[in-house]
């Protein structure tokens, strides 16, 4: 068990490098306007994945207003490509205008697919689409269903990474002590995160850190 974890998360975040100046001023609007936007957990994650993998071919699921997408423009390969999908118009407006604002230099490498994750996850796998990269940070309630379609997606040797996936810690509750409202995700999450640790192409590991970050290796073929 470890000792007093707040403290711990503190002081890690004490170390970490921070944004550029222009992210740093977008993750202070998203945080005003209550956009969930990925913590400094997921932010390290996934930078030193990227700086690690240097992946070509990026693809998001749940953009909101494109914070993460320009996190990872940032942190990616000049040549890299980064494809990420929302269905909320709110967020797709306040989207349009972040990937189109000249404060940040690597926008040009986004592209942005609006409508509902699973149909557009269909048409890109119909299309031979691949990548070497994939965050999955949409409804949790459809992993489940994503996850056929991601896994035409991933290359062999890409990662995937999922957020969220403790859900406050809740997720090791019973099932009966979760309000009947909340038990559907509940179960869906577990089911995710079962088959993600289970399934042979995979070798994931479940950190628990920020709210639980899953990262999914898709072994050699
Ligand atoms: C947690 S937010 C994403 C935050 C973003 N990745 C970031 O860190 O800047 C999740 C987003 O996914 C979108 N979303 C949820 N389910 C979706 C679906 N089925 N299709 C498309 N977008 C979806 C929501 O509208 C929401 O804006």
């Amino acid at each position: 068990m470890m000792i007093n974890e707040e403290r711990i998360a503190a002081y890690i975040n004490s170390l970490d490098r921070g944004l550029s100046p222009q992210l740093y001023e977008l993750e202070k609007e998203a945080v005003k306007a209550e956009v969930p936007i990925i913590g400094k957990e997921t932010q390290r994650v996934i930078r030193f994945l990227l700086t690690l993998i240097k992946p070509k071919r990026i693809l998001e699921v749940g953009t909101a207003v494109g914070f993460s997408a320009l996190f990872m423009s940032e942190h990616s390969p000049a040549d890299c490509m980064i494809t990420t999908i929302e269905k909320v118009p709110m967020r797709l407006a306040e989207a349009r205008k972040n990937l189109k604002d000249e404060r940040f230099p690597d926008r040009g490498k986004i592209t942005l697919k609006e409508g509902e994750a699973l149909g557009i996850l269909r048409e890109l796998a119909a299309a031979g689409e691949k990548y070497d990269f994939i965050f999955l940070d949409a409804a949790k309630g459809q992993y489940m269903n994503f996850l056929p379609e991601l896994m035409k997606l991933l290359v062999p040797e890409g990662i995937l990474v999922t957020d969220n996936v403790l859900q406050d810690g809740t997720v090791i509750n019973s099932k009966f002590s979760i309000t009947r409202r909340d038990r559907t995700i509940h179960m869906r999450m577990r089911e995710y995160l079962y088959t993600i640790t289970h399934m042979d192409e995979l070798e994931t590991l479940i950190l628990p850190v920020g709210d639980g970050i899953a990262v999914s290796y898709r072994k050699p073929a």
